[in-house]
């Protein structure tokens, strides 16, 4: 393939690094009007390695600047996740009260000794070059798997707090600080929900429900996550200060576990630290990938993308919370056409969807159907030449979304059924957002209570798109609207 045909398989509205290697997303910050997100980024190659922070700044969350490395590799220490808060308050000593420093806190990861320690860096230039504090390590507790601090200021006691992950024991720390520098252990959370992996990259943040606000903790899970490999989970409850205290939700009750998505490839996803949030709500996104194959997935001089920036909505349904979330509204801007189709069948809707040509994989579709309008199932396909990518499926008996990614191409981990079961009976709407970005697909269903984020690698353009039921024309769809980016 030419380096062209190569460019044209690359996200229109997900941020993907100019070239080589990505994972988490780090230390994101909001200032004058800028979202920063800093990224897990190897400037060497195309596989994990020599760790640093990638810096790109934007105003609305989808167009990216791309800005010079921001933290390197030195000395076989590699600068793992981590976050970044503006010192508004000079607490560190590291800027001024009229021009506050950025302070990073990462863990860094000697290479040779295998140990991880919490450091921090500081920078007076918004982000662009930072200057590692000299009294590092600020967190030194002698072992190998204890990473990824998330900093928030803590108004109530005008202190810091620090949420990170004691990985291998499937437990998070926390700690408070008054400067940034010396940090007390405060308590600890877990093992607890799912603990089939690793622990890692936590957050711990509000949302609010009408006037109610709850305390959020967000952990990302290694392996053994609801669609095989890494994902991430949600504990809601009260925070004091000093302990995070979970409720009893009811899909725990159920299952066991909250999820955040329930498809392959979403994870270590954190929250903007001090973006402007409307109504309780928080801002954040996710590394689109998995573990399981990170390293192999099929795309040329670069690779990983992030999730679409997403907000997080709390939510109530017979006295439980849940957390929903939406693709930002930012990224309306970019749609090119839009078309809407009301009360059709789906042999018509099939009709008019390949006339909107398709193929080249940047649209989002919001379709909206009841149940019992439905014969037997209601399937939405992508197929690449002449193989089936993706399937989206409800089951009218069952009340499932079934998920189908194939790639007979990729390793037997990238295959997957992935399947959620809807509380809704019949008579009421199911809506569905999807949006396919050249490699990717996330799905939205009713208002974001489940989300499924997965890629998928067409090999050309020659892509098909096309809804099925047991019978086309006596199945009907409320509304769909198409939307080309
Ligand atoms: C999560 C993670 C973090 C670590 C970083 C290293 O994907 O393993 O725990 O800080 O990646 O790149």
């Amino acid at each position: 393939q030419t380096s062209e045909v190569k460019e044209k398989f690359r996200p229109k509205l997900h941020f993907t690094p100019e070239r080589n290697w990505i994972n988490d997303p780090n230390g994101m910050f909001f200032l004058n009007g800028e979202y920063h997100l800093f990224y897990q980024h190897n400037p060497y190659g195309d596989k994990w390695g020599h760790m640093s922070w990638g810096h790109v700044v934007s105003t609305d969350l989808i167009k990216w600047n791309h800005l010079p490395v921001a933290m390197e590799e030195e000395n076989g220490v590699m600068i793992f996740s981590g976050s970044a808060v503006v010192d508004r308050k000079n607490s560190s000593g590291f800027g001024t009260d009229a021009q506050p420093a950025l302070v990073a806190i990462y863990t860094s990861y000697d290479g040779k000794t295998g140990f991880q320690h919490q450091s921090i860096a500081y920078s007076n230039d918004k982000g662009k070059t930072f200057t590692k504090y000299e009294g590092n390590p600020v967190i030194n507790i002698s072992s190998k798997d204890f990473r990824d601090p998330k900093v928030f200021w803590y108004e109530p006691e005008q202190k810091w707090i620090m949420a990170l992950a004691l990985s291998a024991e499937k437990k998070i720390l926390f700690y408070s600080s008054k400067n940034l520098k010396d940090w007390n252990s405060m308590s600890e959370f877990g093992p607890k929900g799912a603990i089939g992996g690793v622990w890692e990259c936590p957050d711990l943040f509000t949302l609010n429900y009408k006037a109610t606000t709850k305390w959020v903790l967000a952990v990302s899970l290694g392996n053994g996550s609801i669609a095989g490999g890494s994902g991430s989970q949600y504990f809601i409850g009260e925070f004091d200060g000093k302990n995070f205290v979970p409720d009893q939700s009811v899909s725990e009750k159920i299952e066991g576990f909250n999820y955040f998505d329930y498809g392959k490839d979403f994870y270590a996803a954190v929250t903007w630290n001090g973006a402007p949030e409307e109504k309780g709500t928080k801002t954040w996104l996710g590394w689109m990938n998995n573990w399981q194959y990170a390293n192999e997935i099929p795309t040329h001089g670069w690779r990983g993308s992030m999730s679409l920036p997403r907000k997080l909505i709390l939510d109530k349904e017979d006295g439980d919370y849940f957390i929903r979330q939406e693709p930002v509204q930012s990224v309306k801007r970019y749609r090119k056409s839009k078309t809407i189709l009301e009360n059709e069948s789906i042999t018509s809707i099939n009709k008019k969807i390949e006339d909107l040509d398709l193929k080249e994989l940047t649209f989002e579709m919001d379709y909206k159907f009841k149940p019992n309008k439905i014969k037997d199932f209601l399937e939405f396909e992508i197929v690449n030449n002449d193989k089936s990518l993706f399937q989206l499926t409800f089951n009218k008996d069952t009340n499932e979304f079934v998920l189908n990614r194939f790639d007979n191409e990729l390793k037997t981990e990238f295959q997957s059924t992935q399947k959620i079961t809807l509380l809704n009976n019949a008579d009421k709407y199911v809506n569905v957002r999807l949006f396919a970005d050249k490699n990717s697909v996330e799905v939205f269903i009713n208002n974001g209570r489940y989300v499924f984020t997965n890629l998928i690698f067409p090999k050309d353009f020659n892509t098909k798109i096309y809804f099925r039921s047991i019978d086309d024309s006596m199945s009907k769809m409320k509304s769909i609207t198409t939307s080309k980016y």
